[in-house]
């Protein structure tokens, strides 16, 4: 069945964000490739831009790139100088991303590591601006404790995916995705050098939500 959110999230795509080739080019290759459709919806790609332009981002750290959709919208927010470094396990995913980004013209800011996020972010140089996670949900409690190392003061956090259809208030779930995301955001919320919120949403991806955390 086709909820009505469904329906709303194609109405606030075709109003604020229309036609894209790059964009559209970057879910068709991504699907060609039999990578899973689980990018961030229209939506919430362009409120990443917006966040990244009304910071004035120049650094830009993003853990899950797949095809690179949410990185193409990310990497639009950086001034021409900007950097983005995304961290990415699976080469092939990484493989598709890297053309999808040449293709949207932002490759030059972008660098694609490969390798689980955890290893890499030990090599990774900050501070960032803005850090978006959207990997394993099992390793969310890890990420967080990166992100705030490879913060400064005044840092933007957005984690995708913390509400997953209401579950995260499931104290009996035995599902590790569920039980990292739970940790995640207990560890936020009682972390004092932070400040979050959490903010449900419904749309083609269902019934789900992000966290946006201020460093500082
Ligand atoms: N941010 C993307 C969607 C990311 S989906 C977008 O919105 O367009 C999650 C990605 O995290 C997948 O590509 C998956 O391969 C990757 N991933 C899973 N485990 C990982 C790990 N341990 N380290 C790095 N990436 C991981
Ligand atoms: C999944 C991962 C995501 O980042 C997302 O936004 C939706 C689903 C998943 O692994 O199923
Ligand atoms: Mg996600």
């Amino acid at each position: 069945m086709t909820e009505r959110w469904d329906e709303v999230d194609g109405y606030i795509g075709d109003l604020f964000v229309g036609r894209d080739d790059a964009l559209d080019a970057a879910l068709a290759a991504s699907d060609d490739a039999g990578l899973p459709s689980i990018a961030v919806s229209p939506p919430l790609g362009k409120l990443l831009m917006l966040l990244a332009k009304a910071i004035g981002a120049r650094t830009i750290l993003e853990i899950g790139t797949l095809g690179g959709y949410s990185t193409i919208w990310l990497a639009r927010g950086l001034p021409a100088d900007g950097r983005l470094v995304t961290l990415e396990l699976d080469g092939k995913h990484a493989d598709v991303a890297r053309s999808n980004l040449e293709r949207a013209d932002v490759a030059d800011r972008v660098e694609v590591l490969v390798g689980p996020a955890l290893e890499t972010l030990h090599g990774v140089e900050g501070p960032f601006d803005l850090i978006f996670i959207d990997a394993d949900k099992d390793n969310y409690p890890g990420y967080f404790e990166h992100s705030v190392r490879l913060s400064r003061p005044g840092t933007v956090i957005v984690a995708d995916n913390v509400i997953r259809d209401g579950e995260v208030i499931n104290d009996a779930t035995d599902d590790p995705r569920i039980q990292g995301v739970q940790r995640f955001n207990e560890l936020v919320a009682s972390d004092t050098r932070v400040s979050a919120t959490a903010v449900q949403t419904v749309g083609t991806k269902g019934y789900d939500g992000f966290a946006l955390i201020v460093v500082g």
